[in-house]
């Protein structure tokens, strides 16, 4: 089973190349770099054999987890790598003690979504052409607000 690490800056390389080639729009080095050092970020990561999977940025604004980014390399993809990686961004923001966990995606991106759905998320609203268009369309595209709220998750057994 892959292992799930924290990333630093010493992964930024492979965490790049990994986001070329698993996203239609990737994130830039900069913008995954700003992550990795943030303060109220984590930056988690799926290994097999020090060989990057996936990984899930996730950011602590006041009471909310927000995960502002997802992917998994597309040959390990339907493993539940994906859940494994919202697991462990609900788990950051539990121990945050952030009472909900947020995220934003494309309407069309029907896997993630599927993902997200199947995870427990639900619709929390719509921002219209708030994406840029995925080329070849030339239509900005609506994005998906999701949440679960994470006071209500279950905890440990009761004794
Ligand atoms: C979305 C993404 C992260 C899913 O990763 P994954 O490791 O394949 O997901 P999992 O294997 O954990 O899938 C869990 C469940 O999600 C749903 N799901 C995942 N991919 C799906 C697909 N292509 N079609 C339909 N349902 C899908 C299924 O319910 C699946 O359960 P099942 O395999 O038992 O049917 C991956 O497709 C990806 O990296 N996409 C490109 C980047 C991206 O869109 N990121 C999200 C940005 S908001």
């Amino acid at each position: 089973m892959s292992a799930l690490v924290r990333l630093t800056t010493a992964d930024l390389e492979p965490l790049t190349v990994l986001e070329v080639h698993a996203q239609p729009l990737p994130w830039s080095e900069d913008q995954l770099l700003l992550e990795l050092v943030h303060d109220d970020a984590r930056v988690l990561g799926l290994l097999d054999d020090g060989a990057l999977r996936g990984y899930v940025a996730v950011r602590r604004m006041l009471e909310e987890a927000w995960i502002l980014n997802l992917a998994v390399d597309a040959a390990h993809r339907r493993h539940g790598l994906g859940r494994r990686l919202l697991e462990a961004a609900r788990e950051a923001g539990r121990e945050w003690g952030c009472t909900s966990l947020w995220l934003e995606v494309r309407e069309g991106n029907a896997p993630a979504r599927a993902l997200y759905q199947g995870f427990g998320m639900s619709e929390r609203g719509r921002r219209p052409a708030y994406y840029s268009p995925l080329p070849p369309s030339s239509t900005r595209e609506t994005a998906v607000l999701m949440a679960l709220e994470l006071a209500t998750a279950p905890g440990p057994p009761r004794r």
